[in-house]
C-alpha cells in the first residue's frame, strides 16, 4: 500500500490561499453541501472539519521548552509559546469554533458580529468583543463562507487597524475566487485556509456550488 502524506496545497493564482487536499475533509464537505443534511449533522461535520483543519494549520506554531516532572523523573517538554485568540464572525463562524476549541481549549474567543445586507451585499457591523491585548498573540479569524469577501475584509480591518493585530490567519470552509482576491488586495499578509475553492458567485452573492446560507443551515433558521 502506498501512503501519501496529504498537505494543504497552494492554488497557484492565489498566493494567499491554502486548500486542504484531504480525503476525509472532502468526504465531510460533500455531506455538508448536500441540501438534505439537517442542521444537527451540518453542525457536527462543520466542527469536525474545523478540528482537522486546525490540526494542520497549527503545525508551525512556536513552542517554548518547559520543565516537567513525570511520576518517575524530571524532564523537559514543550508548551505553545503564545496564546491564540479565535475570532468567529457571528453567526456562522460560531459553527466552526467548538471544533477548534476541542483541539486547543486554552484559546480565547473574541466575537465580531456582522451580517450582509441583502441588497448591497455590504457587511453591517452589530457587535464586537475582543480581548484588549489580542495583538500579543496569533489570531485565527473564523467564518465558513468567504463569498464577496466583504465580511472577512471588514473583520480583518478591525483586527489590524483598531487592535493592531499582526499575526492573523483565516479559516473558512468554502471560498470563492472573488473573496480570495478581495482579501489579497486588502489584506495581502493574511493567509486563508479553506476546504474548497469554489467556482464563482451567483447574482445574489452566493457561492456556487457552495452550500447555501451557512448561518441558516447551522442554526435551522431556513
Ligand atoms: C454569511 C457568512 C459570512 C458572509 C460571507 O453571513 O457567514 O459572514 O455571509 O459573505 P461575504 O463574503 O459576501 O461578506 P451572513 O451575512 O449571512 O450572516 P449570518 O452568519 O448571521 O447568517
Ligand atoms: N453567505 C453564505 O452563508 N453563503 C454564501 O454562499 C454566501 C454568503
Amino acid at each position: 500500500m502506498i501512503i501519501t502524506l496529504t498537505m494543504p496545497i497552494q492554488i497557484s493564482n492565489h498566493p494567499n490561499l491554502r486548500v486542504f487536499e484531504h480525503p476525509v475533509i472532502k468526504d465531510k464537505l460533500t455531506r455538508i453541501r448536500n441540501a438534505k443534511t439537517p442542521p444537527s449533522a451540518f453542525r457536527r461535520l462543520l466542527n469536525e472539519i474545523a478540528g482537522l483543519m486546525f490540526f494542520q494549520m497549527s503545525r508551525n506554531f512556536q513552542t517554548v521548552e518547559v520543565p516537567v516532572e513525570t511520576p518517575i523523573e524530571k524532564t523537559t517538554g514543550f508548551n505553545l509559546a503564545h496564546q491564540l485568540t479565535l475570532v468567529p464572525i457571528l453567526r456562522a463562524g460560531v459553527g466552526m469554533t467548538d471544533g477548534v476549541m476541542a483541539m486547543i481549549p486554552e484559546a480565547r474567543v473574541g466575537h465580531i458580529g456582522l451580517y450582509r445586507d441583502e441588497k448591497t451585499k455590504q457587511p453591517v457591523p452589530y457587535y464586537c468583543k475582543l480581548p484588549k491585548d489580542i495583538a500579543k498573540g496569533p489570531v485565527l479569524l473564523i467564518d465558513p463562507m468567504l463569498a464577496t469577501g466583504g465580511s472577512a475584509a471588514f473583520a480583518a480591518t478591525v483586527l489590524t487597524d483598531e487592535y493592531k493585530c499582526k499575526e492573523i490567519q483565516m479559516m473558512c470552509l468554502v471560498a470563492s475566487p472573488e473573496g480570495v482576491e478581495k482579501m489579497q488586495a486588502e489584506h495581502p499578509n493574511l493567509l486563508i485556509y479553506a476546504a474548497s475553492l469554489d467556482r464563482c458567485l451567483n447574482e445574489n452573492g452566493y457561492i456556487l456550488p457552495g452550500l447555501g446560507d451557512a448561518g441558516d443551515r447551522i442554526f435551522g433558521t431556513i
